[in-house]
C-alpha cells in the first residue's frame, strides 16, 4: 500500500518517503521544482504563493494516481480542494510533532530554505495552529514522531501494510 505523508515543515516527510522506497517515490516539492525549473524559494519570490499553490494542487492530483509513496509539502492542506482529494484516499499518514520540535528542525535545516519559514516564529506558529486541525481531519493514520528515530517511524508505516 502506497502512503501519502502529510505534516508541517520539519516533520520529516521527505526523509521518510525516501527511506520507505528509494526508487519509487514522489516528493511533491522536488516534483514542483523540476516542473518550474527553479527552487521553491525563488518561485515564491518571483510568482507568489497563490501560483505555487496552483501548481502544488495539480502536482498532488497527478502524484496520488502514481501508486508511489508521496511526500507532500506542509501547506498541502491549505486548499479545500487538496483536503477533499486527501480525504478520498485511504492511506494518508500524518507525521505529527509539537511546534517547538518542528521549529527547531526547521531552523537547523539550513539547506532546505523554506519561504514561509523566513517569517517570524510567531507567524510560523500561527500557520501551524491553523493547519493542525486540517492535518488531523484528512489523516487516516497519525504517527507521533517526537523522540522517535526515523527507523522507528519507518517500521510503524511498514507495519500498516
Ligand atoms: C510549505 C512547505 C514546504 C514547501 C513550501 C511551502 C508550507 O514543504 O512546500 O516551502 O506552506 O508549509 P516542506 O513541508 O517539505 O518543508
Amino acid at each position: 500500500m502506497a502512503v501519502v505523508l502529510i505534516g508541517f515543515m520539519g516533520a520529516g516527510k521527505s526523509t521518510i518517503v525516501r527511506a520507505l522506497d528509494q526508487e519509487n517515490f514522489i516528493d511533491l516539492d522536488q516534483a514542483i521544482e523540476q516542473e518550474v525549473r527553479m527552487p521553491i524559494l525563488q518561485f515564491f519570490q518571483d510568482y507568489g504563493e497563490a501560483k505555487f499553490r496552483q501548481i502544488e494542487r495539480e502536482t498532488l492530483e497527478a502524484a496520488v494516481l502514481s501508486g508511489f509513496n508521496v511526500a507532500t509539502g506542509g501547506g498541502i492542506v491549505q486548499l479545500a480542494e487538496n483536503r477533499d482529494c486527501l480525504k478520498k484516499l485511504k492511506n494518508v499518514v500524518y507525521l505529527k510533532a509539537d511546534f517547538e520540535t518542528l521549529y527547531e528542525r526547521i531552523l537547523s535545516e539550513q539547506k532546505n530554505k523554506r519561504p514561509l519559514a523566513l517569517k517570524s516564529m510567531q507567524a510560523v506558529e500561527q500557520l501551524f495552529i491553523q493547519r493542525e486541525k486540517f492535518y488531523e481531519e484528512v489523516a487516516d493514520i497519525i504517527i507521533e514522531t517526537k523522540g522517535k528515530k526515523p527507523e522507528e517511524i519507518i517500521k510503524e508505516i511498514q507495519e500498516l501494510k
